[in-house]
């Protein structure tokens, strides 16, 4: 089969990229290099240049597609705040050009990465998909708006589709050189230069770590799956605090620094419906991957 990947050279698309090839698919990537460079892109893939906002661009990676997987976006909390207008623009607006490319090239199967950040804060219980969401920031939002597009796309135009809202996830090539970086690859970093690490709050927060590869195979198995407009975590439903995190890097040095805004408190996945709907079961533990990332 043809698959596009949004964003395909980028952290989460480059795996999923390589997995399909893998698996004998061809893959044309668009990405506009906003935080990637062309070193990842997969040598045996199309490239198309640009962004997913440019009708143009998508146009011409669009044309024999079977399907799409749309991972292109604006990841980053702390960038929302700042920017909440490109924020919305790139995952809102951009998943509404996709989906009206996909209508006019009559391309039949979208796989979304959405993100759990549009539960909000609901304590320490896991969130399961049939939660009312509670956006906290305009990254949450933009995300939940591109969510609501495609079931709209399906509901009219009958474009199947599945929804992933990921926990976080991270694993190696997730850079740490960015004010916006995930805490993971920040973090190791720190530890590799003998830095201390900058934890913001009181580090009592808790997060589902997911690793990327496991994330990339529930792409593959949700484009393989025969349901359309559902809604799927995929976490691992184990969560941990930040201090729990640090202990197990050794670091020399812990800062406390203010909580950020905007900043989720609880996350922790029930991944109960993943495990029905797909088989998916995160296969690598959030040590296990650590140890692929030093
Ligand atoms: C992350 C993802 C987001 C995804 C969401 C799913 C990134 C950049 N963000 O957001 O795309 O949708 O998970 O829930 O990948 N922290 C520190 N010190 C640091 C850096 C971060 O204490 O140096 C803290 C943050 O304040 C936060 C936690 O670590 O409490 C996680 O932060 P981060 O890795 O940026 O991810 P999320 O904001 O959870």
């Amino acid at each position: 089969m043809k698959y596009l990947v949004t964003g395909g050279a980028g952290f989460i698309g480059s795996f999923v990229t390589a997995k399909l090839i893998e698996n004998g698919h061809s893959v044309t990537i668009i990405d506009d290099f906003s935080s990637s460079t062309k070193e990842t892109v997969h040598p045996k893939a199309t490239l198309v240049e640009g962004s997913i906002l440019d009708p143009a661009a998508l146009k011409k990676a669009i044309q024999g597609i079977d399907g799409v997987f749309h991972l292109a976006a604006e990841v980053s909390v702390p960038a929302s705040m700042k920017n909440p207008q490109k924020t919305l623009q790139v995952n809102a607006l951009g998943t509404l050009r996709i989906l009206e490319a996909m209508k006019s090239q009559k391309v039949d199967k979208i796989v979304y990465s959405s993100t759990s950040a549009v539960y909000g804060d609901r304590g320490q219980t896991p969130n399961t998909e049939d939660l009312t969401p509670r956006p906290l920031s305009p990254y949450a939002y933009s995300k939940l708006q591109g969510e609501y597009f495609i079931k709209t796309y399906t509901h009219l135009h009958g474009i199947k589709s599945v929804i992933f809202r990921y926990f976080n996830v991270f694993g190696p090539g997730q850079k740490p050189d960015s004010p916006y970086a995930a805490v993971i690859p920040i973090f190791l970093d720190r530890i590799r230069q003998q830095k201390p690490l900058t934890i913001f709050g009181d580090g009592t927060q808790t997060r589902d770590f997911i690793f990327v590869n496991d994330v990339a195979q529930a792409n593959l198995l949700a484009m393989q799956s025969d349901f359309s407009g559902e809604v799927i975590n995929i976490g691992t439903g184990h969560a941990i605090s930040l201090l729990e995190l640090t202990k197990l890097l050794n670091p020399t040095q812990i800062i406390h620094e203010p909580a950020r805004e905007g900043d989720i408190l609880h996350s922790s996945a029930n991944i109960e419906k993943a495990k029905t709907l797909l088989s998916f079961t995160p296969k690598t533990t959030l040590q296990e991957g650590l140890k692929e990332m030093l």
